[in-house]
């Protein structure tokens, strides 16, 4: 009886095991093992974005290779959770740095550090174009509750000048307007407290001293912003 148990445990672990060599071996071990050369793929990307040609094909083959991607962040990059980011409309380089700092398990995500571990430098590169050339289309968010007023006037003074009045990064910082309101206010919280590897010195400074109300109020705001 006991035998029989044990058995069983020890045969779930083996399939466990044998499941996960599958997936280490079956996944481009090399390149998740190996130090990238994350100069010359922001390069590359540089490279591709300017050479319209390039682009195409390189979205192209981000969107044949983003079809699993899709059942987070949505075919086209509009995610249908409030928790899970949109990526449509994003700065190509943005999206490539984070896929690199989950890659490295800088930034910290278990679900997208396993994944970016596992795609190719060319993958990751191709995903960053096929999503910034997305239409960024925004779904309205219920922001019953929130006072949009107080988010308004903070954003306006202290996250404008980085983001744009709306939102749109326009000087290559993150394209933040319409983004997820439950995803922007966990990535607010996590900057301010240094948690889940977001760590980044402007995004620090500026919300160090502010409270979870006002992180529930931005959130809404740029939630509506087009
Ligand atoms: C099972 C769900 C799931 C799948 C599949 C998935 N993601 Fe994610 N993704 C998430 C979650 C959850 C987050 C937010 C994690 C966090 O807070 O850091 C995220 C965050 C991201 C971000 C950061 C966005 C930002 O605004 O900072 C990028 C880029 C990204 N994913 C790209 C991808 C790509 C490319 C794929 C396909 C190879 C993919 N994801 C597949 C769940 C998923
Ligand atoms: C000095 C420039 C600067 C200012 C001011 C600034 N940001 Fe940022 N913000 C950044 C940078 C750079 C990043 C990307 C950091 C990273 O790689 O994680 C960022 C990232 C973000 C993100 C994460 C986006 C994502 O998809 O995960 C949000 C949300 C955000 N900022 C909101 C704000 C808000 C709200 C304010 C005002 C309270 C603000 N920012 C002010 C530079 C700035």
């Amino acid at each position: 009886m006991r035998n029989t148990r044990m058995w069983r445990v020890s045969g779930m672990f083996a399939n466990a095991v044998l499941g996960m060599a599958l997936i280490v071996s079956t996944a481009q071990a090399d390149d998740a093992t190996r130090m990238r050369d994350q100069a010359a793929m922001q390069a590359r990307l540089t490279e591709i974005m300017a050479d319209p040609a390039a682009r195409d094909a390189a979205a192209a083959a981000g969107k044949e290779r983003g079809s699993f991607c899709a059942f987070c962040h949505g075919d086209d990059g509009i995610s249908k959770k409030d928790w899970l980011p949109n990526l449509a409309g994003q700065s190509a380089r943005y999206t490539l740095d984070q896929n690199l700092a989950y890659a490295s398990g800088e930034r910290k995500n278990q679900v997208m550090n396993d994944l970016a571990a596992n795609m190719t430098d060319e993958e990751l590169i191709n995903l960053s174009v096929f999503y910034a050339v997305q239409t960024p289309e925004r779904l309205d968010a219920d922001v019953h509750g929130k006072d949009l007023t107080v988010g308004k006037n903070f954003y306006q003074s202290a996250c404008a000048r980085c983001h744009g009045e709306d939102g749109r990064g326009e000087k290559g910082y993150t394209w933040i307007a319409g983004q997820k309101q439950e995803y922007v206010r966990r990535a607010l919280t996590r900057y301010r407290d240094g948690e889940g590897g977001r760590i980044d010195q402007e995004m620090a400074e500026v919300t160090a001293s502010i409270t979870d109300q006002l992180i529930d109020n931005l959130a809404a705001y740029i939630a509506t912003l087009r």
